[in-house]
């Protein structure tokens, strides 16, 4: 993480949420190594032998025009969110954590995070397979709302939503190994 640029709002220096410069390509290479290890986790869990998120090159991520939030931790980036935006629609388009970190959390922080940048009234979606149990728990404890959603490529979703009616300062996982 030498080279990386990053833009720190709050925390220690061994460990951050900031802004990704995914202009430097150590970040993209990064997040890409982290999105496939987590990505695999959850291929598994759903029974999915060809999971979509695993097909994302690392081109296409680096041209993704997301915002993405990443928690660094020694100088390595061991968990990202990213999000699109349509008006007050903010929609998440993943989150993945590094699998010798899970359940630390590490998503909640993203998370928490994530609603600090957002102005009150703003709506945050997301959508994941309807069999993730950890994800869906994780957004429900943020308090997100969840429904039953479409099947896409055999993968039955669950949709999940929340409006944003303040803002959080938190940003630190409520808890390390
Ligand atoms: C889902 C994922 C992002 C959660 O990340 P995490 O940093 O481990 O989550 P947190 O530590 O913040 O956990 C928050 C809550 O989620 C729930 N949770 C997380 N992992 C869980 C698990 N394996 N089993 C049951 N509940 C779990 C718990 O309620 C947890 O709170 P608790 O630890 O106080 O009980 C992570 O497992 C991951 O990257 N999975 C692979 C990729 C993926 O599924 N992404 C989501 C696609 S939208």
């Amino acid at each position: 993480m030498e080279n990386a640029r990053f833009s720190p709002w709050l925390g220690h220096i061994d460990r951050m949420v900031a802004v990704a410069d995914m202009r430097e390509p150590s970040v993209a290479d990064q997040i890409h190594v982290l999105q496939h290890a987590a990505y695999s986790v959850e291929a598994q869990r759903i029974g999915s032998s060809d999971f979509p998120p695993l097909r994302e090159t690392l081109d296409a991520l680096r041209c993704c025009t997301d915002c993405f939030l990443v928690f660094v931790e020694d100088g390595n980036i061991i968990g990202c969110l990213s999000y699109g935006q349509s008006g007050a629609v903010f929609t998440i388009t993943r989150l993945v954590v590094c699998p010798q970190h899970f359940r630390r959390g590490i998503a909640s922080a993203l998370l928490r995070q994530l609603e600090c940048r957002l102005p009150s009234g703003s709506v945050v979606c997301a959508s994941t397979a309807d069999l993730n149990e950890p994800a869906i728990r994780a957004y429900e404890k943020q308090g997100y709302g969840t429904a039953v959603g479409p099947t896409s490529e055999g993968i039955t979703l669950r949709r999940l939503h929340k409006r944003i009616e303040g803002t959080n300062e938190q940003i630190q996982p409520d808890r390390s190994n």
